[in-house]
């Protein structure tokens, strides 16, 4: 699939990718640790950002680490966080010379010391870019966003500086992580797994599904374009009927 397939003109304005494969990735190729595919995935993720960047996505929000990845062997939690620290460093250059703002939602506290600080560090340098916006997920869980949501507007109820029936959609969103954000247009999972691991339940309420069997490591530029492309063959009715979509 080349970029000359993509329909410039629907281009969606917000990708979410859920990153998955990189163990089964690392089996497949003979290697001792799962940690080499997370390595290699560092890679696949460069050229999806880039390539957003390139067709003019506006927001790219990728799982990263879920809260239920805290429970893998430490080993490979420990292997994790040293890459993510490292990644954040060797990419920099990629995000400033594409204009790229990076941001990250999860439950940033749990992480260690180091990677907090790098990550507030890159976050700090990158936020007055403005061509894209790279979130990355981590120590994500899209129930525990839901219930911190539901506690601080609770909180503001109990306070009495917000009613309860003044309680709606826009509201409940406005607590949330991806407040500042458009919900996700599309959203990718790759390895073969057809499910969502607890990511962005709220957000991707009408968002169109691409799954792929592509371990994410092998995720290339090309992959991304045919999810693009998949996408922009969906009849987006958003509850209509295709004969109302086609008189508007
Ligand atoms: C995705 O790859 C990366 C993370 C969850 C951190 P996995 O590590 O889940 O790889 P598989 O799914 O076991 O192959
Ligand atoms: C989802 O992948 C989380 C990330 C990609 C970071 P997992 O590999 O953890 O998901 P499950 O456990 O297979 O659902
Ligand atoms: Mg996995």
């Amino acid at each position: 699939m080349h970029a000359e397939a993509i329909d410039k003109d629907k281009i969606p304005a917000h990708v979410a990718i859920i990153m998955d494969g990189n163990g089964r990735w690392a089996k497949s190729k003979g290697f001792m640790t799962r940690i080499k595919g997370h390595e290699n995935g560092v890679e696949a993720l460069r050229n999806a950002t880039t390539a957003c960047a390139e067709l003019g996505v506006k927001y790219l929000t990728v799982y990263a680490f879920s809260t239920e990845n805290w429970s893998r062997p430490k080993m490979e939690v420990n292997a994790l966080m040293r890459l993510l620290v490292g990644a954040l460093s060797n990419e920099l250059d990629t995000l400033m010379k594409n204009n790229i703002r990076l941001q990250a939602i999860g439950e940033l506290a749990s992480l260690p010391n180091d990677c907090f600080r790098q990550l507030h560090d890159v976050i700090d340098v990158t936020k007055n870019n403005t061509h894209m916006t790279l979130t990355l997920a981590l120590s994500y869980s899209s129930k525990t966003e839901i219930i911190s949501a539901v506690k601080s507007i609770a909180k503001e109820v109990e306070a009495g500086t917000l009613s309860a029936d003044a309680i709606d959609e826009k509201v409940f969103a406005s607590h949330l992580y991806t407040k500042d954000m458009p919900d996700p247009d599309l959203l990718i999972r790759t390895s073969g797994e057809y499910r969502i691991s607890n990511y962005l339940l709220w957000q991707i309420a009408y968002a169109e599904l691409h799954f792929t069997n592509k371990l994410w490591p092998d995720f290339t530029k090309e992959d991304l374009y045919l999810a693009i492309v998949d996408y922009q063959h969906r009849e987006r009715r958003f509850g209509k009927t295709g004969e109302q979509l086609k008189v508007n």
